[in-house]
């Protein structure tokens, strides 16, 4: 037997162990996990000596958009899915899921899944999926889950809030109860439109425009009021949700009560949501527009601590990015497509909302040293690739079952802290809310698929375009409904 790869000496964490072994990679796949030294005996074609660092699974993003149609504010995305997929790997994440957007002038979903793999095939970096977002719960589309799910997508997401976008309680349930006949997971965008709405005209009766009414206009009121809406919806069918990118700490309290429950309701963070604050929102000038993001950044340290208290106990079961890159010197129509003549400082209302973070979603969570090491490999990769139907091929190293997809670190001790600049990230986006953070480290090698595809101290991006497959995927392996009966309307 002679390995493609070994990977030797390093300590590798997974999320239910942590212990020095070593690593054989056979065509792109962990062949043979052993205890350190075991694969002495054996040739390698290539050898990577991991002495004093950490071996852990490939970073799992499952919230990534890429290439949509403009449905959170008029700007231009700034990535594709060539430049987004390569700023995953940079970052030690080898699997992205993105959006497959349906508008609500579509009938049908099965074409928006056909063209958004026209998108994303050939142009890859990483390995990807895509959950589809539903914004017309037409018959048609109700009728089509069942094929999204032969066609490997066992997830949706739908909208509480944006015009484009938002559906009414009716709406919720007709989703929530197709998905369940067809163990899909409906990921939930819980904010309270209506309520966004009115404080948005309260601020413009009172002329107050600038970036950081942004937060003022989507109080955490609506995400409390929508987060608890959706758990009632989901308990009322006894169907699994995941509220996605929860930011306040009502909300996440909403959440742990239903999972005391033994509801299936899921939930998802953000670094942003521990790592920045609305104070971010108020820079000088326009700059806030770049921390534009819904839901908002929250008040303060608080709320920061809530995120870090909800990921620790485990109300979160995933940590995502929310990559939703927008240009701030948008060619087409000035900064971040809001400052016009009539708005000469710029309207919150229209800077699209969004920030970039696939690739430094790994680093800042490291960097911040909150979490175990085992918890970050669970919040990271474990839980997204269970969640979302793709464990143990991805987020886990199990000989004969798991990808060989990896991502190699060394202790924050043996690095340089160092200040991160948006040139150094590799995403089309031109700036970072991050701008000017000291982190303390970053990933050495990532592996997909048994090839180095980042060489943080060599070449950089080695991975090829193209290499990266799409992921058909099962239903989670999380719990689902409580009862596997039909729903149906009982005397
Ligand atoms: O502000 C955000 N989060 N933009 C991305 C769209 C979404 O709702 O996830
Ligand atoms: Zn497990
Ligand atoms: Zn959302
Ligand atoms: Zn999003």
């Amino acid at each position: 037997l002679e390995f493609d790869l070994v990977i030797v000496n390093g300590l590798v964490v997974t999320h239910e162990e942590v212990g020095e072994k070593d690593i054989g990679i056979k065509d792109e796949k962990i062949a043979k996990l052993t205890s350190k030294g075991g694969l002495a005996e054996f040739k390698a074609k290539r050898t990577i000596d991991a002495r004093g660092g950490y071996v852990m699974p490939g970073g799992v993003d499952a919230h990534v958009h890429l290439q949509e149609p403009p449905l959170f504010g008029k700007g231009s995305t700034a990535d594709n899915y060539e430049t987004g997929s390569r700023s995953a790997i940079a970052g030690g994440t080898t699997t992205i899921i993105t959006f497959a957007p349906q508008q609500k002038h579509e009938d049908s979903l099965l074409p928006i899944l056909t063209a958004t793999h026209d998108k994303a095939s050939a142009n890859c970096y990483s390995d990807y999926s895509f959950h589809l977002l539903v914004s017309n719960p037409s018959a048609t589309a109700l009728s089509e889950f069942a094929a999204l799910r032969a066609q490997g997508i066992s997830s949706l997401k739908i909208y509480m809030t944006y015009a484009a976008l938002q559906l009414d309680d009716g709406q919720i349930l007709d989703v929530l109860l197709a998905a369940r006949a067809q163990g899909i997971t409906t990921m939930v965008h819980a904010e309270n439109g209506a309520v966004i709405d009115w404080m948005t005209r309260q601020l413009e009766a009172r002329r107050k425009f600038a970036p950081k009414y942004h937060a003022t206009s989507h109080p955490a009121v609506a995400e409390t009021e929508a987060t608890y809406r959706a758990i009632c919806l989901s308990g009322f069918l006894d169907t699994p949700i995941l509220i996605v990118h929860v930011s306040s700490p009502a909300a996440t309290e909403h959440i742990r009560q239903a999972q005391r429950r033994g509801l299936p309701v899921y939930a998802e963070t953000c670094p942003q949501y521990f790592a920045l604050t609305k104070k971010d929102l108020d820079a000088p000038g326009f700059e806030g527009a770049k921390c534009v993001c819904s839901p908002p950044l929250r008040e303060g340290r608080l709320d920061n601590e809530s995120i870090w208290d909800g990921l620790a106990d485990g109300t979160f079961t995933i940590l995502s990015s929310d990559h939703c890159p927008f240009l701030y010197e948008d060619a087409e129509k000035g900064k971040k497509t809001s400052i016009s003549e009539e708005f000469p400082v710029g309207h919150f209302k229209y800077i699209p909302n969004g920030l970039p973070g696939v690739e430094t979603r790994l680093p800042l969570t490291l960097t911040a040293e909150r979490l175990s090491l085992q918890k970050f490999v669970e919040m990271t990769a474990a839980n997204p690739a269970k969640l979302y139907g793709l464990y143990p091929r991805k987020g886990a190293i199990v000989e004969g079952a798991s990808d060989a997809d990896l991502v190699i670190w060394y202790p924050a001790s043996e690095k340089e802290p160092f200040r991160l600049k948006n040139e150094m990230l590799h995403h089309n986006c031109d700036h970072t809310p991050y701008e000017g953070k000291t982190l303390k480290n970053w990933p050495r090698y990532t592996v997909l698929r048994g090839e180095v595809v980042y060489d943080h101290d060599g070449a950089g991006i080695v991975g090829k375009k193209g290499y990266g497959q799409f992921l058909k995927r099962e239903k989670s392996s999380l719990p689902g409904p409580r009862s596997d009966a039909e729903w149906d309307i009982r005397e």
